[in-house]
């Protein structure tokens, strides 16, 4: 219930302006959030790697009808990837994008130009783009798209969201050479007709798509926290002869840190997901929903504890 309003709420502009405006807020952002700047991303990135972890970068922002909003958006990827490049990391840091940002309610064209400009910046400095999956009604543009940018810059990912009732035939389409498929549970709001709700019902379906993804062709990146989901893909990789390093974890910047550490410490790719800029109220607020404790940990920071 607390996490449905919580999404909700993370699409209102009234509460988005109360609580950004919030002194206290940035310091409980960020917990979750590497800076608003180019410099604070590109020192995350530096710390992040040098311990043994890789990443890949999210420039915050969604939902623009703006068609120079949408490229101011695809010119700052290209700023951070230009920024980036001097650490010469290659594809162990990638940028995620959210093609709502770059013009996707405007027009597809749109985005793809914008999503194109960017997977050339990337592909300048060895790297990649994954796409970020956002609600239901985006899935099939957002796979129409990823077809097109596929076919200059091969490498581009996608996230597949387990909660949808399609993702098990979307894992079928996309298991294929050279794919890269971030499976995540889902993070949007969604209704019965699309989506399993309860808990069980989606990580059950999640290992289903897991098992599509792990028996296929194309490299699995496996974003999730869930301890009981890492050790049953530790035995879907023995059971269809992966071995390390032909598919990663992903977890998200701030949250199980220590778990990401160990991984990596026992030679596996763990890719953090690091968002930062100035316009985090949406990602900050679908964290909250996930967690009820995150909400207390925020309702403390804002009585001054
Ligand atoms: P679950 O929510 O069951 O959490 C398992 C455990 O992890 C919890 O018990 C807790 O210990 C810890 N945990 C999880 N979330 C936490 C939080 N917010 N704060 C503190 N602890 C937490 N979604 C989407 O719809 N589109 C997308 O493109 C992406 N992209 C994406 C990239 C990456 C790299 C990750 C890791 C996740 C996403 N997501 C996403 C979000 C995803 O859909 C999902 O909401 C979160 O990963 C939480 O789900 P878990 O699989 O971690 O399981």
């Amino acid at each position: 219930m607390l996490g449905q309003l919580l999404l909700a709420t993370s699409r209102s502009r009234l509460v988005r302006r109360s609580v950004s405006g919030f002194p206290l807020t940035r310091k409980v952002v960020d917990r979750f959030v590497a800076g608003e700047g180019v410099e604070e991303a590109r020192d995350a990135v530096a710390r992040l790697t040098g311990s043994g972890l890789t990443v890949t970068v999210d420039h915050l922002g969604e939902e623009t009808r703006d068609a120079d909003a949408a490229a101011a958006t695809a010119a700052a990827y290209t700023r951070l990837l230009e920024a980036l490049r001097p650490l010469g990391l290659g594809e162990r840091a990638e940028v995620s994008v959210k093609l709502s940002a770059v013009g996707q309610e405007l027009s597809d064209e749109l985005a793809l130009e914008n999503a194109t400009a960017i997977c050339a910046a990337a592909s300048a400095g060895g790297s990649y783009v994954t796409l970020d999956m956002e609600d239901h009604t985006t899935v099939d543009s957002t796979l129409a798209i990823l077809r097109k940018l596929r076919v200059e810059y091969p490498s581009t990912g996608v996230a597949i969201q387990s909660y949808l009732f399609r993702s098990e035939d979307d894992c079928r389409d996309l298991a294929v050479s050279g794919s890269r498929v971030r499976l995540v549970k889902g993070a949007y709001n969604e209704p019965p007709s699309v989506a399993h709700q309860g808990r069980q019902e989606v990580d059950r379906a999640y290992v289903r798509c897991l098992r599509i993804l792990m028996a296929g062709q194309g490299y699995p990146m496996v974003a999730t926290h869930d301890d009981r989901l890492i050790s049953i893909t530790e035995v879907l990789a023995d059971r269809f002869g992966r071995a390390v390093g032909e598919y990663e974890y992903q977890m998200l910047y701030g949250i199980r840190t220590d778990r990401q550490e160990a991984l990596a410490g026992a030679g596996h790719t763990v890719r953090v997901y690091v968002p930062y800029g100035d316009d985090w109220y949406g990602y900050f607020m679908r964290r909250l929903a996930e967690r009820p404790a995150n909400v207390a940990f925020f309702l403390r920071a804002l009585g001054g504890k």
